[in-house]
């Protein structure tokens, strides 16, 4: 994916980080928190709004998508083998970034953050309905070449169901506290038992 366009998609998006850092900011006592493939950063930005005491850390595994834009805090690395410490974090945070991961990631998470730590993943709804497939791709097309808008669009069929995941998730040591869907996209929020 060319990091300059996704970070014209991504700046067009704007409000979807903002609401993404808007449910996570109830877990006011979070103190570190970790993005994990942030991208260009705007989750980043956003947290450390919600949360000016916590050390906010981005990991991404492209140079490119990191250096697109001035970003402090961040960390050129993959998600399945995070450079830090077990029981580290409070947050950990995938915001459309997990379905590009080996799940082996999951793992890697649950090591670094905290018993009792909060996993928020957001992702693609792979049970969107056609009409507003027609319109995400239209919009893609003004962003995208057409290879990429196929890449991502081919994306819907293949991504986990939200259930899908979700069972994964328990299989794998997490109480899943809350789940939101919506038309294109779904929200994950689950605890490290
Ligand atoms: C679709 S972008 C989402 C970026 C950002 N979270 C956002 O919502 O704007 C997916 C990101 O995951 C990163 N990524 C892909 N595989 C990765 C891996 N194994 N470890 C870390 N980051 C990875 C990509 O470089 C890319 O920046």
């Amino acid at each position: 994916m060319n990091a300059h366009e996704y970070y014209r998609w991504a700046k067009f998006n704007w409000w979807n980080y903002k609401l993404f850092a808007i449910q996570l900011a109830k877990f006011k006592k979070a103190r570190k928190i970790l993005d994990v493939g942030c991208g260009n950063g705007l989750l980043l930005d956003e947290l450390r709004i919600f949360f000016p005491n916590a050390i906010v850390v981005g990991l991404d595994s492209s140079k490119d998508m990191l250096i697109v834009k001035k970003q402090t805090n961040v960390i050129l690395g993959k998600a399945e083998c995070l450079p830090f410490k077990n029981d580290f974090f409070d947050i950990v945070t995938c915001m459309y970034s997990l379905h590009e991961f080996d799940l082996s990631a999951i793992d890697e998470i649950r090591r670094v953050l905290k018993t009792g730590g909060l996993l928020a993943v957001k992702e693609i709804n792979c049970s969107a309905p056609k009409w507003a497939l027609m319109h995400l791709k239209i919009l893609l097309r003004m962003f995208f070449d057409e290879k990429t808008v196929k890449k991502h669009m081919d994306l819907y069929q293949t991504f986990h169901s939200p259930e899908k995941l979700i069972r994964f998730l328990e299989k794998s040591g997490f109480e899943v506290l809350k789940v939101n869907k919506s038309i294109l996209d779904f929200s994950v929020f689950c605890r490290k038992c």
